[in-house]
């Protein structure tokens, strides 16, 4: 049996590359969805969809995607925009300081890189809020690289599809990497997308109607053991959470500056105004929110 080269982590062979390919592909064309950063190519509009992706599911997505590249249709617009503008159309997604950080990219890729994003794993990782993942996505969906893009959807099905065991994140790339193919790594990737979202799901996954079934290395040994994609993490709630104060305060501020009296009660903390305090002094921080005398206001 050919096997790939020794650096490779999990010594997958080529035979089972090449089916787990087409089997992913084949699955990729029943599972399609038509989003619509997939019908585009223009890597600012790429760039712009997977940082909202990041945390955010792509049902979510959608909407603010489509108003936000409607005012920002490259990276000058935004760049010329104030921050306040940008964090406004950020609503429904969270996170606020993404949308800072966009922002901030759109500046340097009209200062730095002649208005262009720039098509080089080094220069889009010196952005800020692009992070392994997202540069990884926009040189595969946008520029076409045979690069293998893994989120933790795609990291779920490959742990327990090829290695039946949990993978460490540089191996998770490195497999992915050895498994797109040569040509269509832009279908390739978003075939393990569709079939991460929809069937390999963290929870209950719909083995039965998987077109990997026979492939996949946990069903092979049983299916029953421990899940090789079990990270034994979960999100932590967001009711209650400090996360959930911060986003009430943006969402108030996105339509009128607060006075620092009713903080607490905006954060959701009637009680607690140093909590409430800390919050917004998070969000000046992070460059989402100014005090103008003792009114907090998008920055
Ligand atoms: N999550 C991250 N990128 C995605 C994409 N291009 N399609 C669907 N889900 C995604």
């Amino acid at each position: 049996m050919e096997l790939t080269a020794a650096t490779d982590p999990v010594a997958v062979s080529v035979a089972r590359r090449d089916g787990f390919r087409r089997a992913v592909l084949g699955a990729g064309d029943h599972l399609w969805r038509d989003l619509p950063w997939r019908r585009t190519r223009d890597p600012w509009l790429v760039l712009v969809s997977e940082v909202m992706l990041q945390q955010t599911q792509a049902s979510r997505v959608v909407a603010p995607y489509e108003a936000f590249i409607h005012r920002f249709p490259d990276p000058g617009t935004c760049a010329a925009a104030g921050t306040a503008d940008v964090v406004r159309l950020w609503e429904g997604l969270g996170y606020n300081r993404r949308a800072v950080n966009l922002h901030r990219t759109a500046q340097i890729i009209v200062h730095g890189h002649g208005g262009r994003v720039p098509g080089d794993l080094r220069s889009l990782r010196a952005l800020p809020g692009v992070g392994e993942y997202t540069a990884r996505a926009v040189l595969a969906f946008a520029f076409g690289s045979q690069v293998g893009v893994v989120d933790t959807n795609v990291a779920r099905v490959l742990a327990r599809a090829v290695t039946g065991r949990p993978l460490r994140k540089g191996e998770a790339q490195e497999l992915a990497d050895f498994l797109v193919p040569d040509t269509g790594s832009w279908r390739f990737n978003q075939a393990l997308f569709d079939i991460g979202a929809q069937v390999c799901t963290a929870r209950r996954p719909g083995c039965t109607r998987c077109a990997l079934r026979r492939r996949c290395s946990w069903l092979r040994a049983g299916g029953s053991g421990l899940d090789p994609a079990a990270t034994g993490r979960r999100q932590s709630a967001f009711a209650g959470s400090d996360r959930q104060g911060r986003g009430r305060l943006v969402a108030a501020l996105r339509a009128s500056p607060i006075a620092a009296a009713t903080l607490a009660r905006t954060a959701g903390w009637p009680d607690d105004a140093d909590r409430a305090r800390a919050a917004a002094d998070g969000l000046v921080a992070d460059g989402i929110a100014r005090w103008e005398g003792e009114s907090l206001q998008l920055a």
